[in-house]
């Protein structure tokens, strides 16, 4: 956390403002608990997203709280379908004042209609694993997701990609908040989005960066 906490002390004297403090934690279940830690200046609100993850006859949950940006916070809820059987649906819930804590709703439930638009899927864990197949999006699901992240978690291969449908919320074009999740998670270290193809033509959206809730819960579908 030094290089935040860095940039956040230069920030503060020279706007005269004061930084935010966060808790941040990472874990299975609808809570998790961890320090609180100074935020990066570009973030003005604590967050905590709820995850539903889908993987193949499994269900569970999880809770990732870190610094955020508000509008991040306002995006809508988060849905990334990777194919066979595999889904991730996120909700945030944001607040601002230090270690602040916000009351977090129930995930929606999963929306399964076939909107009629394609993507293609895979989730390899290393990248060499990916074996494409064209994936039916559900429900909100615009875009073709692609990403790659680096772990830093020892032990396991750093390098995981991970392709399907998203919600447009899922692609918001945002800063990479790299750092984002000290230690508990990883990088993205490439992340793309395009209009998922369909029968009815889609407008053409430039490719746009994850938002760093859902980059986490990727991280935390990766590493759990
Ligand atoms: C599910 O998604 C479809 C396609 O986007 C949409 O038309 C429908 O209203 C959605 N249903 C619910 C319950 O949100």
């Amino acid at each position: 956390m030094k290089a935040p906490l860095a940039a956040c002390l230069l920030t503060a004297l020279l706007a005269m403002g004061a930084c935010l403090l966060c808790e941040f934690c990472a874990g299975p279940g609808a809570d998790c608990r961890g320090d609180r830690q100074s935020c990066s200046p570009e973030f003005d609100s604590c967050s905590v997203a709820l995850t539903d993850r889908t993987w193949e006859r499994e269900k569970n949950q999880a809770t990732v709280k870190a610094c955020l940006t508000s509008r991040t916070c306002k995006a809508g809820p988060v849905s990334v379908s990777f194919g066979k059987a595999k889904a991730i649906r996120t909700i945030v819930a944001c607040c601002q004042g230090d270690g602040c804590s916000p009351e977090v709703a129930k995930v929606p439930p999963a929306n399964t209609t076939l909107n009629g638009r394609r993507c293609p899927g895979c989730y390899a864990h290393p990248p060499e694993q990916c074996r494409e197949e064209t994936i039916d999006c559900v429900g909100p699901e615009t875009q073709c997701i692609d990403i790659t992240v680096t772990t830093r978690a020892g032990g396991t291969p750093p390098k995981a990609v991970m392709k399907g449908c998203a919600t447009e919320t899922a692609c918001t074009r945002i800063k990479d908040v790299t750092g984002a999740f000290p230690g508990i998670l990883g990088e993205l270290t490439n992340g793309k989005c395009t209009p998922a193809a369909s029968t009815v033509s889609a407008a053409v959206r430039p490719a746009g960066l994850l938002l760093p809730a859902l980059s986490g819960l990727l991280l935390l579908t990766l590493l759990s």
